[in-house]
């Protein structure tokens, strides 16, 4: 209806001055999702059901509990908690001043949630949780909004599915185990979700005071360098050296892997805490590799960060092309203070849920390829457990009620229309339906239906009563 030509004709309403406006709309326009945004349709949310679904009932196991903190927050947040230097803050961010309407209104810069650690960290000192004593493992599940460059992999409408973990100093909130617990957690959640080929990637980036020892020697060897860097990174050399380590910029590897690596600068506490998490990671089997490299680009991280990757390459299916970071994270130790709140250390990650679905599909297309029936490839899109079909208009009101009590009875349905000749019943029922049931004079007369199970080709004449065993995925199963 809304690609017709009458809507191209119809009035919409422009915001003007005091009142709204009315126009019509050229015919040449038409409506699209804003560009970076995207619809997302069946079948595919079957699959975006399915990996939160795993998700949810990972996180349960491990204790976890759901925190849906606001979609937008004040800018003030996002500046104080990820920094004002970072990429996100300085160039993506959603921003509108929003106008005072009241007089117990006040003017104020909001944004649309770039990410959800500060939200969640913000939530976390407004309630008082810390008061509790106790380790907060929360998780969350919902859209983040970025103003990049939009490929594939990159929205500026995108999903995370991520977890922080938090709590004050006695609570156990610093000790190592966190990190690997979370790390073994992760592995756990893309396994049963069936991804194949990821890598664990970790570093140390230390604590404040290791940073600041870090930051003074990354100075003065960039000095020596950057003017044959690009000039993002001359800039970044000069505001905030430390994401220099994470430039992308082909041109300038060479020079970076040639810089201090953080590793040496770190004080004895940040490196026992990382090899405990590393040994930690050891005893639960999980693979790793160290990255010395690996900073990330939000400014609160301390000690280790971490990012799940799938390497691009046909053999390991990412579907990623360049966007390889599935999921990324680490500790940020000093938050809850930079944001005006008691100490509170916590560990955390986010999973780009956009990504995983991208990974799933390019994974399943390449079992499917391959003709193995593994994990990845179980189909996402159940089939319902029935169709019925009723053999004229007269049975559709008969249709509708025996639709009515099976569904209440658990069983699946799809009904069809009494005006479909037998054929397109047949086709339109082998496509949605594991069943089809007939429902013709006879079989209302006498109280029964006739049943057909495609994946058999048997057919046979069933009682009413005993249709919602026969038809539902329990009686199937028997
Ligand atoms: P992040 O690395 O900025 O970290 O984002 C985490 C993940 O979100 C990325 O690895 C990627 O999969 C996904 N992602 C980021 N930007 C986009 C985009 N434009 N389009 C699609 N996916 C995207 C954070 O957001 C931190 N808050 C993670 C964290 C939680 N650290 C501690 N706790």
């Amino acid at each position: 209806m809304f690609g017709s030509p009458q809507f191209a004709r119809a009035w919409y309403p422009v915001p003007g001055i005091g009142s709204l406006h009315w126009k019509t709309m050229p015919p040449s326009s038409s409506l699209k999702a804003v560009r970076g945004t995207r619809d997302l349709l069946p079948p595919e949310t079957a699959l975006w059901n399915r990996i939160e679904q795993t998700a949810r009932n990972v996180f349960a196991r491990y204790g976890f509990g759901e925190i849906r903190t606001p979609i937008f927050e004040t800018t003030e947040l996002f500046a104080r908690g990820v920094g004002e230097e970072t990429d996100i803050v300085s160039k993506e961010m959603y921003t509108w001043e929003d106008r005072a309407r009241a007089q117990s209104e006040k003017a104020q810069s909001l944004t649309l949630r770039p990410e959800n650690t500060a939200g969640v960290v913000r939530a976390y000192i407004e309630h008082k949780l810390g008061e509790t004593g106790q380790l907060q493992k929360l998780f969350y599940i919902g859209p983040q909004f970025r103003r990049e460059r939009p490929q594939r992999g990159r929205y500026r409408q995108f999903w995370q599915i991520g977890v922080e973990v938090l709590g004050p100093p006695s609570s156990g909130s610093e000790s190592p185990v966190r990190d690997a617990e979370q790390l073994e957690m992760l592995a756990t959640l893309l396994d049963e979700l069936g991804v194949r080929n990821w890598q664990l990637q970790l570093n140390s980036v230390g604590s404040s005071e290791d940073r600041k020892r870090y930051d003074v020697v990354l100075r003065e060897a960039l000095a020596a360098v950057k003017d044959r860097m690009c000039p993002d990174n001359q800039r970044r050399a000069e505001t905030n050296p430390l994401r220099v380590l994470d430039s992308k910029e082909p041109a300038d590897q060479e020079i970076i892997d040639a810089l201090p690596k953080i590793a040496d600068y770190l004080g004895e506490d940040s490196r026992a805490h990382f090899q405990a998490v590393l040994a930690a990671l050891d005893a639960c089997g999980v693979p790793y590799t160290v990255n010395p490299r690996l900073v990330r680009g939000l400014d609160y991280y301390t000690r280790t960060t971490f990012e799940f990757t799938i390497p691009s390459g046909d053999q390991a299916g990412s579907g990623l092309g360049t966007q390889n970071a599935l999921l990324g994270g680490g500790r940020y130790d000093g938050l809850s203070e930079m944001l005006g709140g008691p100490k509170a250390p916590g560990i955390g990650f986010a999973i780009g849920e956009d990504r995983l679905v991208l990974t799933l599909q390019a994974q399943e297309e390449m079992d499917r390829n391959a003709g193995a029936a593994g994990l990845a490839s179980e189909t996402w899109v159940q089939k319902l457990d029935a169709y019925i079909a009723p053999m004229g208009a007269e049975r559709n009101a008969a249709a509708l009620a025996l639709a009515r009590e099976l569904r209440r009875a658990g069983v699946s349905v799809e009904v069809g229309d009494g005006t479909f000749r037998l054929k397109k019943s047949f086709d339109a029922a082998d496509r949605v339906a594991r069943h089809i049931v007939i429902l013709g004079e006879d079989e209302v007369a006498t109280n029964t239906a006739t049943v057909k199970t495609f994946a058999t080709g048997e057919q046979v004449k069933v009682a009413k009563a005993d249709l919602g065993k026969m038809l539902s995925h329990e009686g199937a199963r028997a």
